[in-house]
């Protein structure tokens, strides 16, 4: 036995309340990778939902990596949600023509990039992460977080806004979890090293074949 079926929608029998969220994903401006999950307390569809503002005219991305678990309700602001914050009135006029459509010209919205959360990362029931946010692997976001900066590797961030609460680890140990990157293994060594993953052994890990 090598692990659940990654390219299956609905790893746990008799259960779909929890889906590997690469395959209910429609929109190809999010991009997950393997094995990541999401649970959800009435359908998992409601992902897409929770991923507010996300406009294909904006054409940011959202991408997920491997190993991830995110939880019900966990909202991710695409850029699409931002008005300008600079000028004197934040209200789009342009969208409501009628002699208000020029009052964008050679203007943009603020623009933060794409929203990028690495591999192993557990994202609590109800948090919010802002446009333009990079989550370090490993790092954990407090149920009900709004996560307004990045977050780095390990680290544990909590409340609004989201600040560090602890890193995981000691910064020898996260540097040689970054080298180890356990989550590109395939999945043969990753499925021998299941046991090492839920401890703290990271000799074992890292003399692993
Ligand atoms: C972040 C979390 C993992 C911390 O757990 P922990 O390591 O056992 O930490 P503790 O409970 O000892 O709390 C550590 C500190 O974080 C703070 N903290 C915990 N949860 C917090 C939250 N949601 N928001 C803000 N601060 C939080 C505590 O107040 C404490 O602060 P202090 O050090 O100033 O006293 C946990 O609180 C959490 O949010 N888990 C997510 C649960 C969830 O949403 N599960 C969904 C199913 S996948």
């Amino acid at each position: 036995m090598q692990g659940p079926d990654k390219d299956i929608k609905f790893p746990l029998e008799n259960i779909d309340r929890l889906c590997f969220l690469k395959n209910i994903i429609k929109n190809p401006n999010i991009i997950v990778g393997d094995y990541t999950y999401y649970d959800d307390f009435e359908n998992v569809e409601n992902f897409e939902k929770n991923v507010k503002y996300h406009f294909d005219f904006v054409g940011d991305k959202l991408i997920i990596g491997k190993f991830c678990a995110i939880a019900s309700d966990v909202k991710f602001i695409m850029n699409g949600g931002n008005h300008l914050t600079k000028a004197i009135s934040t209200y789009p006029f342009s969208i409501f023509g009628h002699g208000w459509e020029h009052a964008m010209d050679g203007k943009e919205h603020p623009y933060k990039g794409d929203t990028k959360i690495g591999n192993d990362v557990w994202i609590g029931y109800n948090a919010i992460i802002m446009p333009g946010i990079t989550i370090g692997d490993g790092a954990i976001i407090a149920s009900n977080s709004t996560v307004v900066k990045d977050v780095e590797p390990y680290t544990i961030v909590g409340g609004n806004p989201a600040k560090e609460i602890k890193k995981r680890f000691s910064k020898n140990v996260i540097e040689r979890l970054l080298k180890i990157k356990w989550w590109d293994w395939n999945i043969e060594k990753i499925t021998r090293n299941v046991q090492h993953l839920t401890d703290m052994n990271l000799e074992k890990l890292e003399q692993s074949e």
